[in-house]
């Protein structure tokens, strides 16, 4: 591409660089989003994620390490309708399989299509000319069609960062049609895996009635064409494998082998959300213990989850039933000098996170529907070569066409998880490095450089 082009980024939540830690720890969005706009000169927008009386459209413009930001404050009412409501509460569960935590209220869906009006009219006079314009995620999807209506001709892109539910199940959602045709106003759509990609092709062709060319990912309805592809997202490899030798990272990595002592850390880390299987990954944690209750001496699991989405009742309930779950294992199998579960409510900074990854010998990934999940990813670049520890991955992760060489298990099934922790628990260091072998190269290789620009290339091409 014409290194020329300005990158306009679009998203709800934008993360100064600085606050990674706190905002791109648990992966995803921010912390990819960061490197990809280090190298380019262009403007990050999106939600400020405060609320304010009244949306005033004012926007406020910060430049921290290379990236200008431009944010903009959202009314009480539009939070609760958009960001709660329609994002949060129908679409997120909807694309996440969870038919039955999706709510549709007209209401919120009326305050979604408001709020992408607001953003269209804020952002459309920062729009230069040349620029690229590249659109995230599921609080946005009419975003680029709400441009063009106000006559933006430039390349706009879409990147989804979900999943893209089968059509049996996103046909569900009043108006779907009407959603899926703003997408068609996009000059590429992105998707994470192949399998999220053909669910959407397949509602083109089935639902739209629009001519679908699978090899190209050519979409065309009313004469105009769009392209769709798969490109998974990695993470920023060089930056994550720098934090190696931060006192921050060694600290906590010290920490928490000091804390486990003889028994083997398995480390989980994941927003408080449904979509990541906490109650279900705490089932086969119990499952493990009712089968090896002497293993209670082997064996330590440390959860981190920090809150998410507080203001949505299923976020509430998620949580109660999580404190609930690992308050009886906690008292079922504890000893007075053993807890085996260590369930911690907080996020920690890139730097400590990388430093628990390393001191645990199990890496326990398994949502139940995830785009990608980045945390898979980072718990390998972690790992000592040498040394390496054992990912236990879901096979409903994006992340999962990528990493076959993990142990891959159904996190639905308290036995599966039992046997894929026993089996990684026991595993020979032999086997350890093979699996690390096979699997780090594409944690290395397709990194999230590399994602920006295959995207980003795509984009200019059209
Ligand atoms: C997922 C979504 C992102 C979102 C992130 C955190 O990764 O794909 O768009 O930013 O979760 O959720 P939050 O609601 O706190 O922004």
């Amino acid at each position: 591409m014409s290194q020329e082009a300005r990158l306009v980024v679009v998203s709800n939540r934008v993360a100064v660089p600085k606050a990674r830690g706190a905002a791109g720890a648990q992966g995803g969005l921010a912390g990819a989003l960061n490197a990809a706009l280090k190298d380019r000169s262009g403007v990050w927008f999106g939600w400020s994620g405060e609320e304010a009386e009244e949306h005033s459209g004012e926007i406020s413009t910060q430049t921290t390490d290379g990236v200008t930001t431009a944010t903009i404050d959202l009314s009480k009412r539009d939070v609760d309708e958009y960001y709660n409501g329609y994002a949060n509460s129908t679409l997120w569960p909807l694309f996440h399989y969870r038919l039955d935590l999706a709510e549709y209220e007209r209401e919120t869906g009326k305050g979604y299509e408001r709020v992408n009006e607001r953003f269209a009219e804020t952002l459309h006079p920062l729009i230069e000319d040349d620029d690229i314009v590249w659109v995230h995620d599921y609080h946005l999807i009419p975003l680029g069609e709400r441009l063009r209506s106000r006559g933006v001709k430039n390349r706009i892109g879409f990147f989804l960062h979900i999943p893209w539910p089968p059509t049996r199940l996103f046909v569900s959602l009043p108006y779907h049609e009407r959603l899926v045709r703003t997408m068609l106003h996009y000059d590429l759509l992105g998707f994470q895996t192949q399998e999220w990609l053909d669910s959407f092709l397949h509602y083109c062709r089935t639902e739209l009635g629009a001519e679908v060319d699978d090899a190209t990912g050519s979409i065309t309805l009313d004469g105009r064409t769009t392209i769709a592809r798969a490109y998974p997202i990695g993470i920023d490899w060089d930056h994550f494998t720098g934090l190696k030798d931060t006192g921050d990272s060694r600290q906590a990595e010290q920490r928490l082998l000091s804390s486990t002592r003889r028994r083997t850390a398995m480390i989980g880390v994941d927003r408080l959300d449904y979509s990541k299987g906490l109650p279900e990954r705490l089932d086969g944690i119990s499952r493990f213990f009712d089968r090896f209750p002497d293993r209670v001496r082997d064996l330590v699991f440390i959860q981190i989850a920090p809150p998410s989405r507080e203001d949505v009742e299923s976020y509430q309930q998620i949580r109660a039933l999580l404190e609930q779950k690992a308050g009886q294992i906690n008292g079922a199998r504890s000893e007075v000098d053993v807890v085996p579960v260590r369930y911690v409510n907080r996020g920690y900074s890139h730097a400590e996170l990388y430093g628990f990854f390393r001191a645990a010998k199990i890496g326990l990934v398994t949502p139940l529907r995830d785009g990608m999940n980045l945390v898979a990813k980072e718990y390998l670049a972690a790992q000592d070569p040498e040394d390496p520890g054992v990912l236990i991955l879901s096979r409903f992760a994006g992340a999962a066409a990528q990493m076959q060489d993990a142990l891959l298990v159904n996190p639905h099934s308290p036995d599966d998880l039992s046997h894929a922790i026993a089996t990684a628990l026991d595993m020979p260091l032999e086997e350890r490095r093979r699996r690390y072998e096979a699997l780090i190269s594409t944690v290395r290789d397709d990194n999230v450089q590399d994602w920006t620009s295959n995207f980003l290339r795509d984009l200019d091409a059209r």
